[in-house]
C-alpha cells in the first residue's frame, strides 16, 4: 500500500490587487492612496505556500485561466515548492482581489472575484483523490463552491487523512460537513456566523468552539486576531497568545499562515497544540510583511521566534 505523506490542499487562487490608504473611500468619493502592491493570493493558495515554505510537501488542488494571472500563480507555487494540481480553464479567467490595507493599523478588507476557481466541482475534486488518499493532512476553505469542499472532505475522512476545514469566508454549510472535520478553524467573525453565538473573547470562544464539537467536528481551533488562538478538543481548553514579532504591516493572509502552518506541523507528526502554537509563529511573522503569500516565513525564522520564546 502506498505511504500516507504531506498536505493536499484544495482551494482558490486569486492575485491580489493591493491599495494602502489611511481609510476606505465613501461611495462616490476619490482619494490618494499611499501605496500599491499586486501580488499572489487566495485563501488555499495562500495556505499551501504558507504550508511549503514551513517545510511541508504540499500538493494544491485549484482551477485558473489562461491568462497572465495564472502566471503569477505558477510563479509563486514554483518558488515555494507546491505541486500544482490544477485545472486550465478556457472560458473563465484567474481569480482576483481588491484590497484595501489601512496604512496605519495593517488592517485589511477583501473583496474577492474567485473566477475559475470558482468553479471547482465534485467532479474536479475527484480527478485528483489519490493526492487527498495519500495525503496525510487535507486542508480546504469555503472560497470555491461548498459542493467541492465537501467531496474533499468525505474522500480524505474515508481515507484516514486528517482534515481542517478552514471554514472561510462564513457560508451556510451543510449540517454532514462537521463529523468530517477533524479540525475546524474560524475565526471569531465565522465562528459567530456558525454558531449564532457572539464571539468578543477567549471565553465566547471557547462556548463557540464547544458549539461547534456539537455539531459534529472533533475539535475547534478560534483564531482571534491579536488575542492568539484558542483549542478545544472536547475535554481541554487551551489559549495560545499570539506572537508579537514587530510592528503589524498587513494583516492579509494572517488566517492563512496560521492554517497553513497548523497543517505543516500536523503533517510533521505534532499533537494539535503545537500545531496551533506553531501557526500562531508563522502568523506572527507574516503580519509583519507586505501581501498575502509573498508574507510567509520559511521553516528557519518560524523555529527561531518558537526557540526564542
Ligand atoms: O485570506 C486572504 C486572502 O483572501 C487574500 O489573499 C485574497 O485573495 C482573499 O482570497
Amino acid at each position: 500500500m502506498q505511504e500516507k505523506s504531506g498536505i493536499t490542499i484544495l482551494g482558490i487562487y486569486a492575485t491580489d490587487l493591493t491599495f494602502m490608504a489611511a481609510r476606505q473611500p465613501a461611495i462616490g468619493e476619490t482619494i490618494a492612496g499611499t501605496g500599491f502592491v499586486m501580488g499572489p493570493g487566495g485563501k488555499g493558495s495562500n495556505q499551501a505556500v504558507a504550508a511549503a515554505k514551513c517545510g511541508g510537501e504540499v500538493r494544491f488542488i485549484t482551477r485558473v485561466g489562461d491568462d497572465t494571472f495564472a502566471k503569477v500563480a505558477r510563479d509563486i507555487w514554483q518558488q515555494a515548492g507546491v505541486t500544482a494540481c490544477v485545472i486550465v480553464d478556457t472560458v473563465l479567467a484567474t481569480g482576483a482581489a481588491n484590497i484595501f490595507v489601512n496604512d496605519a493599523t495593517g488592517d485589511n478588507a477583501i473583496i474577492v472575484v474567485a473566477g475559475a476557481s470558482g468553479a471547482l466541482s465534485g467532479a474536479d475534486v475527484d480527478s485528483f483523490s489519490d493526492e487527498i488518499k495519500y495525503a496525510k493532512v487535507f486542508m480546504t476553505q469555503l472560497e470555491q463552491p461548498v459542493e467541492a469542499a465537501l467531496q474533499g472532505l468525505k474522500l480524505a475522512y474515508i481515507n484516514d487523512t486528517i482534515t481542517i476545514l478552514n471554514p472561510a469566508p462564513a457560508v451556510s454549510l451543510p449540517a454532514e460537513i462537521f463529523a468530517l472535520c477533524d479540525y475546524i478553524t474560524p475565526n471569531e467573525v465565522e465562528a459567530q456566523s456558525l454558531t449564532g453565538l457572539p464571539v468578543n473573547n477567549i471565553d465566547d470562544a471557547h462556548a463557540a468552539a464547544k458549539a461547534l464539537l456539537t455539531k459534529g467536528a472533533k475539535n475547534a481551533v478560534i483564531t482571534l486576531g491579536g488575542e492568539g488562538v484558542v483549542l478545544y478538543d472536547g475535554q481541554h481548553v487551551e489559549h495560545i497568545p499570539a506572537f508579537e514579532v514587530g510592528e503589524v504591516v498587513d494583516t492579509t493572509g494572517a488566517g492563512d499562515a496560521f492554517n497553513g502552518g497548523f497543517a505543516a506541523s500536523l503533517a510533521r507528526g505534532d499533537n494539535a497544540l503545537m500545531a496551533a502554537r506553531f501557526g500562531c509563529a508563522v502568523a506572527g511573522i507574516a503580519v509583519t510583511r507586505q501581501g498575502a503569500a509573498n508574507s510567509m516565513p520559511v521553516l528557519e525564522e518560524v523555529t527561531n521566534l518558537l526557540e526564542n520564546r
